[in-house]
């Protein structure tokens, strides 16, 4: 079922680029990226983003184009009812700013909304059924991009998107795998079930044509009348009255009253790359950056692959823990983003790492986990002129709740669970917060979603995962990989190792270390746990400066495609 690694790799010198990669930071500023491409998570996801970027969009229009045909193709992992983080890199002047699309907790939510009177989680309720849904982003996210950052008309970058939707695609296997996975739950929701069941309830066969025309109607509504077609109007009274018929707290204003936040994305250096990534409301970019600097101070050259993964190892679980103390929505609350990101805190960090033992996760203040599959996407595109996007979407879990409201094709988020729901509970990804994540009403909840930019002197590479908590780890070492020299495929196939502080364990993929590593990290102290699956689907272009040359690989974990034209 994991098969194919898409990469393909188109070579030849860019005038100027040269002299561009000899200037030190914003190496690429002047150059012009020889050729597009676009890494997502599907084929048809990939095609569609360079279908508009033929017809003269830039990466943003494309990123629309992808976003959409996503929502469209490969449902068990983002959509019109969810939401994201789209980091953009527009070349002509530097500039870079993060398009927070994250769901917000509707008006009438509540911190203990998830408890009984007694105070215990009520089961599944932060995860199954409308109640769990946060009012979704990605429409009015699409709006956005495309009036203010790109070229083409919103209505032009939907078509490949609606054309799938009303035309249909054949059934693949990890979206059947999703299916199965998510029967007992779609069967629930009339629509759910109408398009991704059989008649008499069953799981389709591979192949059968999944055609979504409401879907189809949906994504007219925005093609034509922009975010208003999805917040306001028919669209809006469908959602608001399926919502409330299953059981949750959606209202008209809700929809009505949201808006995407620009926010100025986290910039760090590691060893001369320049890395730019997601702001809170997600962890990720805090969490890497902190993980970056702590490793900055040690020097791998010297070391034995067992003691760097050590290092690598002690850095995730130092950075994790600060994510669950101080990280949460940055319109709510007050965090110490300059000192979590300052070379002083991770030289205290740093400190606390000896070279030949693991410091027990119960030292430091914690949570519990299993590091979950592919139910978010992440897609990577890079434009002829340098443009850039990197763009990481959710509904949180498979299908997210698993609820279509009546009429609408929008399968609805349930990135509530993502929100600190009772003290010290663990999240569906093990992750705990403190009330710093607690629910209020018209907060975006923590996320750990990395959308990242790293710039080298000598190329850039646009990188990102799904994964739950993971997806930090994963971006972590893609990091490392790239700035030691790794090229794009070999970064996505990359065996992956995690630590998230609690539990205090490190989960690794099969072949992510090697006998005599795992003898030696046990000996320092660590638990050391192989996973029986794999986790992540991570999607990357490269462009390296001075040949020109642009890669771009899909993680062979999954289905996806990179394409360069
Ligand atoms: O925003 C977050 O961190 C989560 N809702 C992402 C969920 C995810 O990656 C699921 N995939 N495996």
């Amino acid at each position: 079922m994991w098969s194919i690694l898409a990469i393909a790799i188109l070579t030849g010198a860019s005038p100027g680029s040269r002299a561009d990669a000899a200037r030190p930071g914003g190496a690429s500023r002047a150059a012009v990226a020889h050729k597009g491409a676009v890494a997502s998570a599907y084929p048809l996801a990939s095609q569609a983003g360079q279908e508009i970027l033929s017809q003269g969009g830039n990466a943003f229009d494309a990123a629309v184009a992808v976003a959409a045909a996503l929502a469209v193709v490969e449902p068990t992992s983002s959509g019109l009812g969810g939401g994201g983080f789209f980091l953009l890199h527009r070349q002509t002047d530097g500039f870079e700013t993060m398009i927070d699309a994250r769901e917000k907790a509707p008006g009438a939510a509540s911190r203990d909304m998830y408890l009984d009177k007694a105070g215990n989680e009520i089961p599944n309720a932060s995860t199954n059924g409308p109640l769990s849904a946060a009012i979704p982003g990605e429409p009015a996210a699409f709006e956005y991009l495309a009036r203010k950052y790109g070229k083409l008309p919103l209505k032009q970058s939907l078509q490949p998107a609606i054309r799938l939707a009303r035309e249909g695609f054949p059934l693949y296997a990890r979206l059947q795998f999703g299916i199965k996975a998510k029967r007992d739950i779609l069967v629930r929701s009339l629509d759910a079930a109408k398009v991704f069941l059989t008649a008499d309830g069953n799981v389709p066969e591979i192949g059968t044509v999944i055609k979504q025309p409401e879907l189809a109607n949906t994504l007219d509504a925005i093609a034509n009348q922009g975010a208003k077609g999805f917040y306001e109007g028919p669209v809006a009274a469908n959602l608001v009255a399926g919502v409330r018929a299953g059981g949750g707290i959606w209202t008209l204003e809700d929809l009505k009253n949201y808006r995407v936040v620009e926010r100025k994305p986290l910039v760090g250096e590691y060893h001369g790359a320049r890395i730019v990534t997601a702001p809170p409301p997600s962890s990720g970019g805090i969490a890497l950056l902190d993980s970056l600097n702590i490793l900055a101070g040690f020097d791998f050259h010297d070391v034995d692959s067992a003691t760097r993964k050590h290092f690598i190892i002690e850095a995730m679980r130092r950075a994790y823990r600060d994510r669950a103390i101080f990280l949460g929505d940055p319109d709510f609350i007050k965090m110490p983003l300059q000192q979590l990101m300052s070379v002083d805190y991770a030289a205290g960090q740093r400190s606390s790492i000896r070279a030949d033992k693991a410091m027990p996760s119960e030292l430091l203040p914690g949570i519990e986990s299993e590091p979950k599959g592919m139910n978010t996407t992440h897609f990577s595109v890079l434009d002829a002129a340098g443009n850039r996007a990197a763009v990481t979407i959710t509904v949180n879990l498979f299908f997210g709740n698993g609820y279509m409201p009546a009429g609408t094709g929008v399968l609805l988020n349930n990135e509530m669970d993502d929100f600190s729901t009772k003290p010290g509970r663990p999240n569906v990804f093990g992750l705990i917060g403190n009330t710093a994540n607690s629910i209020a009403p018209n907060k975006r909840s923590l996320s750990s979603m990395s959308p990242t930019f790293v710039e080298t002197p000598k190329g850039m590479m646009v990188i990102g995962s799904p994964g739950g908590s993971t997806i930090i780890s994963q971006v972590l070492l893609g990091t490392l990989n790239y700035v030691d020299g790794m090229n794009a495929a070999d970064i996505v196939k990359y065996p992956h190792y995690h630590h998230q502080y609690l539990p205090d364990d490190v989960t690794y993929e099969p072949g992510a270390l090697t006998d005599s590593e795992i003898a030696e990290l046990t000996a320092m102290g660590h638990k050391l746990r192989l996973s029986n699956r794999q986790w992540g689907n991570m999607q990357v272009i490269t462009w390296d400066f001075a040949t020109g040359k642009v890669e771009a690989a899909s993680d062979p974990r999954g289905e996806g495609e990179g394409l360069v034209y």
